[in-house]
């Protein structure tokens, strides 16, 4: 699964090829810099040399599965996180048979394989809308071509069950999962600007939710005091003994090149822990994260990586470590949406708090070429 030095080697020269000789215009011209943080608290990421927003990445069979928001939602595969990817189809065969907004090109996609079969979560909506609905699909293999869309799972602002509580103040997009360690309960996180993060059983299939009528729902986090309610992306881990409640805070995408917004109100990767699925979550300061709380494991840094955020975590397992990934914006290349990179880092836990570590080397300390095998 981990490439060996050979591998490590046409990497190299894979990555020095794909080094574009000059930026692009966007980036040339007169950009105002003085928003960028040059902050070395956290690393550089590893390249993942593909294009990705909202990226998301399951392991399955000897590859790294890429899936991603664009026209009905691309997937790609590489036996190692630094590419080469290839693309190996789309969830859907056509536009979505959710029934609102534009259908043709989902967002935020989050695929579990759950029961044999792999499941993706992906929403439907447009920016600065709560009229979205998160929708699945399903599929026996991770590669295109044998998926079926089963619809809305979920909707807000408008359509089926739209008018139940907890969709009457949220907003149904970036979709996540997790199981309950204790009951083994399949559970949907969601949930972008407005009331925040919530969590509600799914029904054993994963097709609905439990009681669609009465969902059981629990709030997660939330931003009270701010103005606008800059939190969305979750993703939730297991790591004995706690979850991890990983999510975005502040602004995703749309700058202008000529008027950042204030140092740290762009995209910032955060986390709160709990020992229950429910929460409460608190960060490293006992900040809850239902009250704006939030432990900041990833930010803009060296001036060169910006915004980064729609994080995902792939868990480890034995003496494997976790891999923070993400996209990010490279203030070098560009800001528009499409310019978003595939980013990653090793998570080192000190005290059960997850630490983004620099370059290829395995949290245990032995290196990557060890490690990578
Ligand atoms: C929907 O999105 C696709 C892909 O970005 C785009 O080509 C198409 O024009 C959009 N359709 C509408 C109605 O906006
Ligand atoms: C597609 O999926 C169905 C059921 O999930 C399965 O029976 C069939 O063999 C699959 N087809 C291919 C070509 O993999
Ligand atoms: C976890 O949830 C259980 C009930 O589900 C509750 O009794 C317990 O107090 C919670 N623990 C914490 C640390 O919140
Ligand atoms: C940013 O872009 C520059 C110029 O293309 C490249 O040399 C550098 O490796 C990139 N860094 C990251 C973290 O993407
Ligand atoms: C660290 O992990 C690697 C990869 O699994 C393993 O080969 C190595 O023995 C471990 N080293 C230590 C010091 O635990």
């Amino acid at each position: 699964m981990w490439q060996n030095a050979i591998s490590i080697l046409c990497f190299l020269l894979y990555a020095v090829s794909a080094i574009p000789t000059a930026p692009t215009p966007s980036a040339s011209a007169g950009i105002d810099t003085h928003s960028f943080s040059k902050t070395t608290e956290y690393p550089l990421p590893n390249l993942g040399n593909v294009a990705a927003h909202d990226p998301n990445i399951i392991q399955y069979d000897g590859y790294f599965y890429l899936f991603k928001g664009g026209v009905h939602i691309p997937i790609h595969k590489s036996r190692t996180l630094d590419g080469p990817w290839e693309e190996v189809g789309t969830v859907l065969d056509e536009a979505s048979v959710i029934d609102k907004q534009n259908r043709t090109r989902p967002w935020a996609p989050t695929t579990v394989e759950w029961e044999n079969r792999f499941y993706c979560f992906y929403a439907i909506s447009e920016s600065g809308s709560r009229d979205s609905a998160i929708g699945v699909a399903s599929s026996d293999s991770p590669e295109g071509g044998n998926w079926t869309d089963h619809g809305a799972v979920v909707n807000t602002g408008k359509g089926d069950l739209s008018d139940v509580y907890p969709y009457t103040v949220s907003n149904a997009i970036d979709g996540a999962f997790i199981k309950d360690q204790k009951t083994g309960e399949p559970r949907l996180l969601y949930g972008s600007y407005w009331h925040g993060i919530f969590s509600v059983p799914l029904a054993e299939h994963l097709l609905s939710i439990k009681t669609p009528k009465k969902p059981d729902a629990t709030n997660l986090a939330y931003v009270p005091t701010a103005k606008t309610k800059p939190i969305e992306g979750s993703f939730m881990t297991y790591k004995a003994p706690y979850y991890y409640l990983w999510f975005s805070h502040g602004k995703c995408c749309q700058f202008n090149v000529h008027n950042f917004p204030p140092m740290g109100d762009e995209y910032s990767i955060r986390v709160g822990r709990s020992k229950n699925v429910t929460g409460p979550f608190v960060d490293k300061d006992g900040r809850e994260t239902l009250q704006g709380g939030g432990t900041i494991v990833y930010g803009s840094n060296h001036g060169v990586v910006y915004a980064p955020g729609g994080v995902g975590v792939l868990s480890g397992t034995g003496s494997e470590a976790d891999v923070l990934y993400f996209h990010y914006l490279n203030t070098s290349i560009g800001f528009a949406q499409g310019d978003a990179r595939l980013g990653w880092n090793y998570l080192h836990y000190v005290d059960g708090w997850p630490k983004a570590i620099e370059g290829y080397v395995h949290a245990n300390g032995s290196d990557a070429q060890n490690f990578r095998n």
